[in-house]
């Protein structure tokens, strides 16, 4: 697909009638994988919840808004190893200290994204859930920091395009 009919089909999907795949997953996962990182460490790591089952278990941690949302798709919960990316022997490397492992992920978040897309399928980045469930039902160390649950599926309506802010007020040039 061309980039920019790429960038322009990748939105927030809302409603869903399949789920991708483990094999779908890890497509998208390995695309997502050449994201850039902080000393390529690569912090970003990924709890796929793809069985029926699982999701049904998964319920409680997200809010009622959300569970709707993301009906029927496969859910992804990204999390990044924490003092890795920005820190050398244990210490932060500047003042980004974590952030810099949030954004490794972010990155690996937006090829993930893309690369779903680019592949057919949908998703929904969800910031709005409960990481204390989440850890409990899926057993994540406590030295990853969870961060959002994408739901990855097939969309079954056209999502609106949201509207973005003129440059002029994000962006200064010198
Ligand atoms: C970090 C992050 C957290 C988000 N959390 C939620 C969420 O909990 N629920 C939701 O419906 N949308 C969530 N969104 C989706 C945004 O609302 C959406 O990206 C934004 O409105 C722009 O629309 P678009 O993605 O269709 O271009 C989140 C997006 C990001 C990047």
């Amino acid at each position: 697909m061309d980039f920019k009919e790429l960038i322009e089909i990748r939105r927030s999907v809302r409603g869903y009638k399949a789920a991708a795949s483990k094999d779908d997953v890890a497509a998208v996962l390995t695309m997502a994988a050449q994201a850039p990182s902080w000393k390529n460490l690569q912090p970003a790591r990924t709890y796929a919840v793809v069985s029926e089952e699982g999701v049904a278990k998964f319920a409680r941690a997200l809010p009622s808004f959300n569970r709707q949302s993301s009906a029927g798709a496969a859910l992804l919960v990204t999390t990044f190893v924490k003092e890795q990316s920005g820190f050398s022997a244990g210490e932060p490397d500047n003042d980004g200290g974590d952030l810099w492992g949030a954004y490794d992920l972010g990155l690996r978040d937006a090829y993930l994204v893309l690369a779903a897309s680019d592949m057919g399928f949908d998703t929904l980045i969800m910031g709005i859930r409960d990481a204390d469930e989440i850890r409990n039902i899926l057993n994540i160390p406590e030295n990853e920091q969870i961060m959002s649950v994408i739901a990855l599926g097939k969309r079954t309506a056209e999502p609106i395009a949201r509207p973005r802010k003129p440059l002029d007020e994000t962006v200064k040039f010198f």
